[in-house]
């Protein structure tokens, strides 16, 4: 099932909310291609896109908070480099090594990965940034 974009899950930053959102078209264009034929190469695009995304994305997260004082800013950085560190993994695990077998079991783990990734980085993490970007 697709996830769809609320105004809850705004941060109260139009930057970062797209930011956001193209996080949440990149696991809907997975679970799209993956449905229609999952192999390595549905996997790789997905983990590329997502690395992409992920270096920009925090960067231009971090000089906001920068820029506002954010007080947890810290925590928030250590918390995007581990972000980092599990899609260099998978990176590791299912495009370097190619022994590994792409199989439902792959892509039922990807899938969990990536709404891992959005619940514990937008959701649990981000949010609490609203506050301080003025939003209620
Ligand atoms: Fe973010």
């Amino acid at each position: 099932m697709p996830i769809e974009w609320r105004d809850k899950l705004s941060v109260g930053d139009p930057t970062l909310d797209a930011d956001h959102k193209n996080l949440i078209k990149i696991i809907n264009e997975f679970e799209e291609k993956a449905d229609a034929g999952f192999d390595r190469q549905v996997l790789s695009e997905t983990l590329k896109r997502l690395m992409g995304y992920a270096k920009e994305h925090f960067a231009r997260e971090e000089r906001l908070q920068a820029r506002i004082n954010y007080p947890y800013y810290d925590r928030h950085c250590q918390e995007h480099r581990r972000l980092l560190r599990d899609v260099e993994g998978h990176i590791r695990t299912y495009m370097e090594d190619t022994s590994t077998e792409i199989d439902g079991e792959v892509k039922l783990a990807m899938l969990h990965f990536l709404r891992d990734w959005l619940i514990n980085h937008i959701i649990e993490q981000d949010l609490k940034m609203r506050p301080f970007l003025g939003a209620s």
